[in-house]
């Protein structure tokens, strides 16, 4: 089969179109798992820092591997006691496993916890695009569940993946009576307004501009997918007594980009300690998304998917022999909405 194989960490050259990859074979199928007829994967910040090899120490990954860990397409198999998708259903999810195949390939075996069923009418773009995003913004907007109709939400970073659909999932939730403030950069104004929220350009005076909209209110939680302390300083200052602050990002401001060592670990641990010890003493709510839920939440992402009420921006899709280009363009480009990658023909 065609695939995308990582030989060597480091620059998305060292990711090699190759068009005879072993294929696996149905009749290995274990009674658990599901064989999909891979569309899209997809390229997030997890998949080129795996490719730099600056996750090894979290990830642990043999090479040479095909990597990649969103994924949609079309069931080819299924193991026996798999019930909750059959044949030629539509699915998504993902394959987490850094010991398993990943998904920049024809065919992948995945568990089926990690595969939801999806409706026909969901585009398989946008559906290879979001499992991971979607499962990171959802482990913290159900943090969140409190917030009802008219309440108020600060999203810091909504014009990411991950912030997108928290901007979304948090609109469902405070209904047209509430209100979502998102931060972005001022060439997602227009993005993020179309979604329903209310713009603020984190180039400018953001604070400035926060404070006139919320109009000496304060906002009922807040979602960060940027991380970093001054991201929590900013929710500290707008949010409410109790109100929760739930983040993708943590203490690292967009989630670094040099190698995991011991030392960052500790930052993580650290910071959040620090911060959740500090909410015993009146200090902010704060919970740190740690750990997807793939198996019980994909059900969930694929429902709002089918009733729009969540859709995934594509900044660029690429074939998969271009898969080299699509890291790159993942890792320095400018991106609006995610990198995908077309694998089927
Ligand atoms: N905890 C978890 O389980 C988990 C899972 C997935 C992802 N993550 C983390 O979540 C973060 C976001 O991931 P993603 O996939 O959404 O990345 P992404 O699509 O690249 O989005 C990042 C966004 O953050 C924006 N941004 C940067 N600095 C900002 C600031 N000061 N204020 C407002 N917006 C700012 C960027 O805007 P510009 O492009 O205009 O600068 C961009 O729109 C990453 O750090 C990732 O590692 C965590």
């Amino acid at each position: 089969m065609r695939a995308s194989v990582l030989e060597s960490f480091g620059d998305p050259s060292n990711l090699k179109y190759k068009e005879d990859y072993p294929e696996p074979k149905e009749s290995e199928l274990k009674d658990d798992e599901v064989l999909v007829n891979v569309a899209y994967s997809a390229v997030a910040s997890g998949d080129w820092k795996a490719r730099m090899g600056n996750v090894q120490l979290v990830y642990k990954m043999n090479l040479p591997r095909v990597i990649g860990i969103d994924f949609s397409g079309t069931v080819a198999a299924v193991g026996k006691a798999v019930k909750h998708v059959a044949v030629g259903d539509n699915v998504f999810g993902t394959q987490d496993n850094p010991k398993e195949q990943g998904t920049l390939a024809e065919k992948v075996v995945v568990p089926s916890k990690f595969v939801a069923r999806l409706d026909p009418s969901v585009p398989l773009d946008q559906a290879g695009a979001i499992p991971t995003a979607a499962l990171a913004a959802d482990g913290g907007v159900q943090k969140l569940d409190y917030l009802k109709e008219g309440d108020k939400v600060l999203v810091i970073g909504g014009a990411g993946c991950v912030g997108a659909c928290a901007v979304q999932m948090c609109l469902n939730r405070v209904g047209k009576a509430g209100l979502v403030i998102a931060t972005g950069g001022s060439r997602n104004k227009e993005y993020l307004e179309s979604l329903g929220a209310t713009f603020v350009d984190y180039a400018g005076d953001e604070r400035g501009e926060i404070e006139r909209i919320l109009g000496g209110s304060k906002v009922d939680a807040v979602f960060d997918s940027v991380g970093g302390s001054e991201s929590y300083q900013l929710a500290r200052t707008f949010m409410r007594k109790g109100g929760m602050c739930a983040s993708a990002g943590g203490p690292i401001r967009n989630g670094g980009t040099t190698k995991v060592g011991g030392g960052t670990i500790l930052k993580l641990f650290g910071g959040v300690m620090g911060w959740k010890l500090r909410s015993l003493f009146g200090g902010l709510k704060y919970h740190m998304v740690m750990g997807l839920s793939p198996e019980t939440r994909l059900g969930v992402i694929a429902d709002m998917m089918k009733g729009k009420k969540l859709e995934m921006r594509i900044d660029r899709e690429f074939p998969l022999h271009e898969a080299d280009k699509a890291h790159d363009r993942a890792q320095h480009g400018k991106l609006m909405g995610r990198v995908v990658v077309k694998v089927a023909k």
